[in-house]
This record gives structure tokens, C-alpha cells and sequence, in this order.
């Protein structure tokens, strides 16, 4: 088994899409996204493709695919970004039956050098769900460092909840 992570390409964004559309919404209550809040797909894959284009001083978001054997097994994100000062990353293992077998923990390690790389971060920061115990345990065991739980609306697709700030500083 060869585990591979690298930046996302535009034509892989559909990942991402497909993902989000395809969970049940119970399955994104336990994320903290709101079904109501996703985007109309074409659209969003159009953003998405028209970031991949930027140059990396500009980006707004980028992408990380995860594969196993070449086939893709997760993804992260990065968004809020400060080129040259901090970012927020994201985690999703995308298939249930692969979670919870060590691929979470070597990915997000990987993602956060490519973060730390190409956006010459000083500070990396993730805000999963408070009660969503997998990644919280996750970015403990990648290195993060626990700052504080607090009430917040996250992101754009999220609604308003509990979330654990995590960060990882070079
Ligand atoms: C979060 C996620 C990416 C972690 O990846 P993973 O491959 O499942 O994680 P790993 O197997 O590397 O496990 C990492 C740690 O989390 C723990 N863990 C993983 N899944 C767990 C679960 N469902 N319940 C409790 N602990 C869990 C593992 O036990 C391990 O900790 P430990 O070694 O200290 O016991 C993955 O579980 C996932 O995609 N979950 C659904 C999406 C999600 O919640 N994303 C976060 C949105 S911010």
C-alpha cells in the first residue's frame, strides 16, 4: 500500500462535490455543515477550479488529495489564508469503511507540510466540531495543540456550534 498526498488538481475538485452531496444529514450534523448551505455544484466546482488557477500568493483556498494506490481516499482543504501568516485546514477521509485505520493521522501530517510549504505559514489552525471526536483526536496526534473550545460559526457552510481551535506553528 503507497500512501500519496499531494496538492489537488481543478480536475479533481468534483472529490470535494461529491462528498458534501453525497452524505446523508446526519452525517453532516456530526461535521456541523448545513445541507442548506452548500453551494449549487456547477458553480462551486467553477470556484473551486478558477482558485486552483491562482497564483499561491493570491489563493483564497487550495486543496490536498489523499490516495492509496493511486486511487483517492480523502482530501483536505485550507481556506481563511494569509499567505505568509496562517491558514485553517480541513480533513475528510471520504469512504466510512476506511476510516479509523492510521490514514487520517499520516495524511493530515503530510497536508500540513504541503500547507506550511506553499503558503509560507508561520501558523496552521483547524476548528472541527467540538463533539466530533475523530478529528479532534486526529490533529492531537498530528502535532496540533489545543487552544480552546468556543460557540462560533465556522465557515460558510457551517451553522452556528461548539468547536475546538486547534493549531500547529513553525
Ligand atoms: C477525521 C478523519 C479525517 C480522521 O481520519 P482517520 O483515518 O479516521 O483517523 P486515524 O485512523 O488516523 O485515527 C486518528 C486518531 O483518531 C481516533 N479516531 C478515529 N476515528 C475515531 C472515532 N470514530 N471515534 C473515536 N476516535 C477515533 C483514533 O483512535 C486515533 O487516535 P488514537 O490513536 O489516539 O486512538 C476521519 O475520521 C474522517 O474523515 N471523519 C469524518 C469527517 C470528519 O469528521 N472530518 C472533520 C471535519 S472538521
Amino acid at each position: 500500500m503507497t500512501l500519496t498526498v499531494r496538492e489537488m488538481t481543478g480536475s479533481e475538485v468534483d472529490l470535494i462535490i461529491e462528498y458534501f452531496f453525497q452524505s446523508t444529514p446526519e452525517y453532516l450534523e456530526i461535521l456541523g455543515v448545513d445541507p442548506s448551505r452548500l453551494p449549487a455544484p456547477d458553480g462551486w466546482r467553477e470556484r473551486f477550479r478558477r482558485a486552483c488557477e491562482q497564483p499561491i500568493e493570491q489563493r483564497g483556498w487550495i486543496a490536498v488529495t489523499w490516495l492509496s494506490d493511486n486511487q483517492p481516499i480523502g482530501f483536505s482543504t485550507a481556506d481563511k489564508i494569509a499567505y505568509g501568516e496562517h491558514a485553517n485546514m480541513h480533513l475528510h477521509v471520504i469512504d466510512p469503511g476506511r476510516r479509523n485505520q492510521g490514514y487520517g493521522v499520516e495524511c493530515v501530517r503530510r497536508s500540513v507540510d504541503i500547507y506550511f510549504d506553499r503558503l509560507q505559514l508561520k501558523r496552521l489552525f483547524c476548528e472541527p466540531n467540538a463533539f466530533n471526536v475523530a478529528p479532534n483526536r486526529t490533529l492531537q496526534k498530528a502535532g496540533f495543540k489545543y487552544l480552546k473550545t468556543h460557540m462560533t460559526v465556522p465557515g460558510p457552510l457551517n451553522y452556528h456550534q461548539a468547536v475546538t481551535r486547534w493549531v500547529i506553528e513553525r
